[in-house]
C-alpha cells in the first residue's frame, strides 16, 4: 500500500494531482501539504492534509514519520517570474526546499520522490526547436537554475544515495481549476478567463512567441505514469522532456475565437516575461520519455480549448 505526500497541494498542479492520486490510491493514502495559502476546499475535505513549509527540514521529517510516507510528489515551488523579483524566497524554496525534500526522503529511506522539472531548465543557448533531451542547459533565470539543480540532484541521489528520484520537464500547463500565478506561461490560462468574462484579453507576450504547452490531464498523467514506470527501463531520472503541443499567443487566440467569435486580443508586452519566454524552447523532443516509459499525450490544441471552454465556462457561471 502506497502512502503519498504531495507538497504544493494548493498550487495549479497540486490541486488537481491530489484528487487524481486519491482516486487511484485511496483518499486516506494521499496527504496534501501546503504552506501559507489555504488548501482548496475539496482537497481539504477529501482526505488528510498537513502544513509543511519545505524550507523547514523538520516539517518534512515529521510528516514523513507521522503519515508513514513512502512516496513524495514535490510540487511546492516559486515560479519563474516571481522568483526573479524575490530571489531570496526563490532560493530558499526552490533550492533549499528541494534539498530538504531529497534529504528527508533519503534519511527516511523512502521508495520514491517525484520532482517536476520544467522547460525553464533550458536557456538562450539551447536549440529552440524540437529541443533534444540532452543538450546545452544554461538557463538565465533563478527558477531555471533551480530546476537544473533538481535534475542533477535527482541523478545524484539515485546514483550515490540509492533514492529513486524521477521527474519530467513540464511545459506551460493550461488548466481551469486553480489559476496559476507568478509564471511566464500563465497567459495561456488567463486568456480563457478574459475570453469568457469580457470577450477580450491583453497579452503580455509578443505574437510569434512559441512555447511548449500541455493540458492538465496530460500533466497529471505524465507524473503518475513516470512514477509507476519500471525502474529497470529508465535510463534517465529527473530530466525527461515531455511534449504535447506548441503554440504562439495568436494561435491560441484563433482557437478560442471558434468558441467566442467576437473575442478580441491586444498586446502590452511585459519585458521580464517576454525575455524569459524568449530563453525557453519552442517545442521539445520527447522521444526518451516515449521510449523509456511509454509517454503519449492525449490533448492537442483544439481538444484542450474545447474542454477549457466547457469547464471554465461552467466554473465561472457557478461563481
Ligand atoms: N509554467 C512555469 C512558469 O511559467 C514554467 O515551469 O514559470
Amino acid at each position: 500500500m502506497e502512502r503519498i505526500l504531495v507538497t504544493g497541494a494548493s498550487g495549479q498542479i497540486g490541486s488537481e494531482l491530489v484528487p487524481a492520486l486519491r482516486e487511484r490510491y485511496g483518499a486516506q493514502n494521499v496527504i496534501a501539504a501546503g504552506r501559507a495559502t489555504p488548501l482548496a476546499p475539496d482537497v481539504l475535505e477529501s482526505g488528510p492534509s498537513t502544513r509543511i513549509d519545505v524550507r523547514q527540514y523538520q516539517d518534512l521529517d515529521r510528516a514523513i514519520k507521522e503519515y508513514e510516507i513512502d512516496t513524495i510528489y514535490h510540487l511546492g515551488s516559486i515560479l519563474s517570474a516571481r522568483a526573479e523579483g524575490e530571489r531570496g524566497l526563490g532560493h530558499e524554496v526552490n533550492i533549499n526546499g528541494l534539498f530538504n525534500v531529497l534529504e528527508a526522503a533519503a534519511q527516511n529511506s523512502l521508495e520514491r520522490v517525484i520532482i517536476p522539472s520544467s522547460i525553464a531548465a533550458f536557456g538562450p543557448g539551447t536549440p529552440a526547436d524540437n529541443t533534444p533531451n540532452e543538450t546545452l542547459q544554461k538557463p538565465n533565470t533563478l527558477y531555471g537554475i533551480s530546476k537544473v539543480f533538481g535534475e542533477l540532484m535527482g541523478g545524484y541521489y539515485f546514483d550515490k544515495v540509492g533514492l529513486d528520484v524521477r521527474g519530467v520537464r513540464l511545459p506551460g500547463i493550461v488548466s481551469w481549476k486553480t489559476e496559476p500565478t507568478a509564471g511566464t506561461t500563465d497567459y495561456a490560462v488567463a486568456i480563457f478567463y478574459g475570453a469568457i468574462r469580457e470577450r477580450r484579453y491583453t497579452c503580455y507576450l509578443r505574437p510569434g512567441t512559441y512555447l511548449p504547452m500541455m493540458y492538465m490531464p496530460d500533466a497529471v498523467l505524465s507524473l503518475v505514469q513516470l512514477a509507476e514506470a519500471d525502474v529497470a527501463g529508465l535510463q534517465h531520472h529527473a530530466d525527461f522532456n515531455v511534449n504535447a503541443m506548441s503554440f504562439a499567443p495568436e494561435e491560441l487566440e484563433a482557437a478560442i475565437r471558434k468558441h467566442v467569435p467576437d473575442f478580441a486580443m491586444d498586446y502590452d508586452i511585459d519585458p521580464l516575461r517576454q525575455s524569459i519566454a524568449d530563453s525557453w524552447p519552442n517545442s521539445l523532443d520527447d522521444s526518451a520519455a516515449r521510449r523509456e516509459w511509454g509517454w503519449s499525450p492525449k490533448f492537442d490544441l483544439e481538444a484542450m480549448v474545447d474542454d477549457m471552454m466547457v469547464n471554465l465556462g461552467r466554473k465561472l457561471a457557478e461563481g
